[in-house]
């Protein structure tokens, strides 16, 4: 079996169970100089089905990742009793991938991308509202471009682990690393 396979029908059969809610994940990010730092975001799989998610670059997250690749990402999907955990680098996805999400985006969250400077200092969320609402009936009806500063990226995995709760904790884990000879799989102690 492949992992990254395994990982995408988990994620298809988590959808079917709870739509929109599967698509969080919690995303750890960790700066050069070793401190860590946790959000959620959704993941909006493309064509190779990894971990893919759309952000500002420029934010805490994007900066992060500029100086230090290096990810980790968690799923919790309750109704299927599992929890994956994804590990590896995390590659910015094309100009076309980035262009074609953001023109699928409804136009109120294309202008919040484009006005928003995630994770900088704002003097009031009021006042951004009422610049959004205000650009939102100003601007003519035409296209919105995407913004230089955001866009997709891409977590190309190296180790997958598939945690299946079990009775008495003793759950199962599977933890799949990469290595020269592909993926191989052992199993650890719950
Ligand atoms: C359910 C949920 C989904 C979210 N999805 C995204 C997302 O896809 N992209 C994103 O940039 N932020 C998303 N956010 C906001 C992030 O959690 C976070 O606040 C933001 O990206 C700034 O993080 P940073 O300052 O660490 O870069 C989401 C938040 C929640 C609660």
């Amino acid at each position: 079996m492949n992992p990254e396979l395994e990982f995408a029908q988990c994620f298809e059969s988590a959808t079917a169970l709870d739509g929109e809610l599967a698509a969080r994940c919690f995303l750890a990010t960790c700066s050069p100089d070793g401190r860590p730092s946790v959000r959620v975001v959704f993941h909006r799989p493309g064509a190779s089905q990894r971990v893919r998610f759309f952000t500002n670059y420029l934010s805490r997250k994007g900066q992060e990742i500029a100086g230090n690749p290096q990810i980790a990402v968690a799923f919790h999907w309750p109704q299927l009793n599992r929890q994956v955990r994804l590990e590896g680098v995390c590659v910015k996805t094309t100009p076309a991938d980035s262009d074609a999400y953001f023109a699928a985006r409804p136009r109120d969250s294309q202008l919040a991308a484009r006005l928003s400077q995630q994770s900088q200092p704002i003097e009031s969320v009021t006042q951004l509202r009422a610049q959004h609402a205000a650009e939102l009936s100003a601007v003519d009806p035409g296209t919105l471009s995407r913004p230089a500063h955001w866009g997709g990226y891409e977590l190309i995995p190296d180790r997958i682990e598939f945690w299946t709760a079990g009775a008495a904790r003793l759950h199962e884990r599977v933890l799949w690393k990469l290595g020269p000879a592909g993926w191989v799989s052992e199993l650890l102690a719950p």
